[in-house]
């Protein structure tokens, strides 16, 4: 299969729903609404979102029928780059393409569509209870999409990687921040899709394992392409991480020894997905373009 068009295609049907979902521009208050839109309309691969309806149809199931609990993978992950991007994180000016939103809007309001991003990712998870006929798969997803975005998760990835700027870390500090700041949200996203789906508890299992692996090595991606790309190809800023002395793959092992890393994670990767039949190509090929892929 060619996954360009199986991306862009899945990428169409998810910008229309997030179209849909989040208030309109003119909805009081609209400086609010604005922003919100700005951020999440904006140019972004929506991988998350894929992730999960790959992972659905892995398991035999329908991706149209999980769109909107996809969409809301989305809102999660928009609301961390808007926070992620603020002077008092990263400090970054460029996002998807564009100024950031604090740039745009101010510090206050990034601060507080974020949150509300966050919010309304939980009430979309929650709405869907109304219309299922069996609402334990949404509550467990509900449950495993708040842990993976807390202190246990995202939120403790992100501090620890704040914690750890200017600082000579270990490998195995390295790996909790990467495999928790974005390794976290991406093995979510997978077992949402595959729990909705009705996947077996051995399915879901093998899911995770294809989640931890893809995730670090996503993260791992990131970090090259700040040191091997440029901001008009990222369409964010390159050379950010060397600037602020973040810990990142390259900056501990190099690029080599990262892209080494990179395939061993897609072997592993690859290995989980092993008793699953063609339904899965598509998880394949996207263990293989979050590797290769070049923004
Ligand atoms: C960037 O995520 C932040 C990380 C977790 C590495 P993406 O590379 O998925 O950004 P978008 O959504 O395509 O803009
Ligand atoms: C961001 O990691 C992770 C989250 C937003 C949770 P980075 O700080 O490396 O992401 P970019 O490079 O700014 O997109
Ligand atoms: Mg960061
Ligand atoms: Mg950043
Ligand atoms: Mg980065």
């Amino acid at each position: 299969m060619d996954i360009v068009p199986y991306l862009e295609k899945k990428k169409q049907a998810i910008d229309s729903m997030l179209e849909q979902i989040v208030p309109g521009e003119a909805e009081f208050p609209p400086r609010l609404h604005q922003a919100m839109r700005y951020a999440l309309l904006a140019r972004g691969k929506r991988l998350r979102p894929i992730l999960a309806l790959a992972a659905a149809e892995a398991v035999g199931g329908d991706p149209a029928a999980i769109l909107k609990e996809a969409c809301a993978l989305e809102l999660i992950h928009t609301y961390s780059l808007i926070h992620d991007d603020l002077p008092a994180m990263d400090n970054d000016a460029v996002r998807r393409g564009m100024p950031t939103t604090h740039t745009v809007f101010g510090e206050a309001l990034a601060i507080l569509a974020g949150d509300a991003l966050l919010t309304e990712a939980f009430v979309i998870l929650s709405g869907c209870l109304n219309s299922c006929s069996n609402p334990q798969p949404t509550i467990e997803i509900i449950k495993l999409i708040a842990e993976a975005a807390g202190s246990r998760g995202l939120i403790g990835g992100q501090v620890v990687d704040l914690e750890s700027e200017g600082k000579d870390i270990d490998e195995h500090l390295l790996e909790y921040i990467h495999s928790h700041k974005t390794g976290c949200l991406i093995t979510a996203s997978i077992l949402l899709g595959a729990t909705l789906a009705g996947g077996s508890p051995e399915q879901l299992s093998r899911l995770r394992d294809y989640g931890s692996a893809v995730g670090l090595a996503f993260q791992i991606t990131d970090d090259i392409l700040d040191v091997t790309e440029s901001t008009q190809t990222l369409g964010k800023t390159a050379g950010s991480d060397q600037k602020k002395k973040k810990a990142t793959y390259p900056a501990l092992y190099g690029i080599e020894e990262a892209r080494r890393r990179q395939h061993a994670l897609y072997a592993t990767a690859l290995a989980a997905l092993q008793p699953f039949d063609e339904k899965a190509d598509a998880l394949r090929q996207i263990a293989r373009y979050i590797i290769e892929r070049t923004a």
